[in-house]
């Protein structure tokens, strides 16, 4: 396996992605660690870019032990520099910043040049095009090493040491825009590091089964939230696989859920999956302490609390059915939570020597409250490595494949206040949407998908009466990571469709109209 440290640039994680693809299996930590602490032996060592300089004053450095820890390192951008600057090379400012695309060449050895030094480019094209985004670069060759690879800008854009496998280049390979970039990297942790492909979903789930029983121990007890989305419901049935009985799903019904969510969500985790949930119905107690709100944060704070007090109300409830049980169930000591690897990033990346680090986990609340402690089978995944798993544990498509879904739901999808009423009006639109976007096929394509309610009142005409109704706006957008987003061009022919029905099948609306802003400057939801 890959050791990734992370010198804070913006494409680390890219590395992590590139390495999962190959099937290998890689740990990105911060480059504050050192290597001496480190519980298992990489088989090689790569080096992350950097928005530090390498001569700034609070430059992160490398632990020296990488260069002499036996195994294959590769430096990347600034990972070049530091790696340059431990072999006594200068860096300098490059007179011009140099961002974008640059052509690399690749330059021919001399037959007697030891072997090694071809291998990261082993095979692949004398000039491609690479991904370059640096303000420094090397002034000179380090002793005793060699150029492999130039650009116009950078002279040495890929280098290599003489007689050791350490490599440093400038550009990203891990960004798509660098048409070989995987190459190289291939190159680097397959045919160099020798590293095995065996890290598969298949393989994952036997680990992972393994680790949870041994963790849980013979009689230990897990609780967890399931929510209808991806993660929750993928998380609970690898429980489920892991230990049956004694891990306890909770789903709560907090009143602002999709149509028939809660049924649904039932007959599939519960009825199919065989997973042991219990549904609760608290609908009545989180609208009761909506009434007459109408600020989105505070709607937010309201269904938060309320989850965690209802959510542990229950958990007791269970814990004591537990205890009277008695036989082979101990106590509950564990909750469940679906983190997947971008939030355990976000919390382990190295932001700078000052930076605090950041905690991941949104159920706070649960753990002081219960002293519970966490367990997170999915913390080593990206999203459609979660998707992957909940197909092999026969989750089916339509669940595996689903947009998200915010925690506060419709209450944020409904402008104004929350009542009965208004949620019935939003489910159903919500619903007749989602239906004529999957009939046309639509649903792969659009990255999350529905109503948002505005109480305004318009007059239309519907029979022969005038009416004074609301106003249903359909939203559907396409992003990659939710930070941007564009909004969705449906074909005509299926926006009437939807239209024609939502007015006619949802008492209450009158007029659909539909939302045409990216973000930013607009947002995904509306409130
Ligand atoms: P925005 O509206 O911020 O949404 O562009 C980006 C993504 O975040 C989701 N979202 C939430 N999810 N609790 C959640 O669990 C929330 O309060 C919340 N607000 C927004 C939104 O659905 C979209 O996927």
């Amino acid at each position: 396996s890959i050791l990734i440290l992370d010198f804070g640039s913006q494409y680390s994680h890219l590395i992590v992605r590139r390495c999962r693809e190959f099937n290998v299996y890689c740990e990105m930590l911060p480059c504050t660690q050192k290597l001496a602490d480190l519980k298992w032996k990489p088989k090689g060592i790569i080096l992350s870019g950097s928005p530090f300089s390498v001569y700034e004053k609070d430059a992160p450095r490398v632990d020296p032990a990488v260069y002499d820890a036996g195994v294959p390192v590769l430096g990347i951008c600034y990972g070049l520099q530091e790696t340059a600057n431990h072999f006594g090379a200068r860096v300098e400012a490059s007179d011009h910043r140099e961002y974008g695309e640059a052509i690399i060449k690749v330059l021919v050895q001399p037959p007697e040049a030891p072997a090694h030094l071809n291998k990261l480019f082993e095979g692949l094209p004398a000039e491609s095009p690479v991904w370059m985004s640096h303000s420094d670069r090397l002034h000179s060759l380090p002793e005793n090493f060699t150029t492999v690879a130039t650009t116009e800008s950078a002279p040495f854009a890929a280098i290599a040491h003489n007689e050791k496998p350490i490599y440093g280049i400038q550009f990203h390979p891990e960004v798509t825009h660098s048409l070989r970039g995987k190459d190289v990297l291939r190159r680097f942790v397959i045919n160099i590091c020798g590293c095995e492909q065996g890290w598969t979903m298949e393989s994952f789930i036997d680990k992972e089964i393994e680790r949870i029983r041994t963790l849980v121990g013979p009689k230990g007890q897990v609780i967890g939230a399931v929510s209808g989305g991806v993660d929750s419901s993928v998380a609970a049935k690898l429980m489920h696989e892991a230990i049956g009985d004694r891990f306890h799903a909770i789903m709560v019904d907090n009143g602002v859920l999709r149509l028939n969510e809660a049924q649904q969500v039932h007959k599939m985790l519960c009825e199919d999956l065989g997973v042991n949930l219990t549904v609760v119905d608290a609908s009545d107690l989180f609208l009761g302490k909506l009434k007459g709100v109408t600020d989105p944060e505070q709607k937010r704070k309201i269904i938060g609390n309320t989850f965690i007090e209802v959510f542990e109300e229950k958990a007791t409830e269970i814990e004591q059915q537990v205890k009277e049980a008695g036989g082979d169930y101990g106590e509950i000591e564990w909750l469940l939570q679906g983190t997947l690897y971008p939030d355990v990033i976000e919390s382990i990346s190295f932001k700078g020597p000052s930076a605090t680090i950041k905690t991941h986990h949104n159920v706070g609340g649960l753990l002081d409250d219960m002293k519970l402690k966490l367990i997170e089978p999915l913390r080593e995944l990206f999203k459609d490595e979660v998707r992957a798993l909940g197909r092999l544990l026969k989750i089916p498509e339509h669940l595996v494949g689903r947009h998200p879904f915010p925690g506060p739901g419709l209450a944020i999808r409904i402008l104004g206040e929350v009542t009965r009423e208004q949620v019935r009006i939003a489910q159903q639109a919500d619903y007749i949407f989602i239906d004529e976007i999957r009939k046309a096929g639509l649903y792969d394509q659009i990255s999350q998908a529905f109503c948002a309610l505005l109480p305004v009142r318009a007059v239309g005409v519907q029979g022969d009466r005038r009416t004074y109704e609301q106003v249903i706006c359909l939203r559907a957008v396409k992003t990659e990571d939710f930070m941007t987003a564009d909004w969705f061009d449906f074909p005509p022919a299926v926006l009437r469709k939807m239209s024609n029905r939502i007015t006619n099948e949802v008492q209450g609306v009158n007029r659909v109209v539909m939302d045409i802003t990216s973000k930013p400057p607009g947002t995904v939801e509306w409130l």
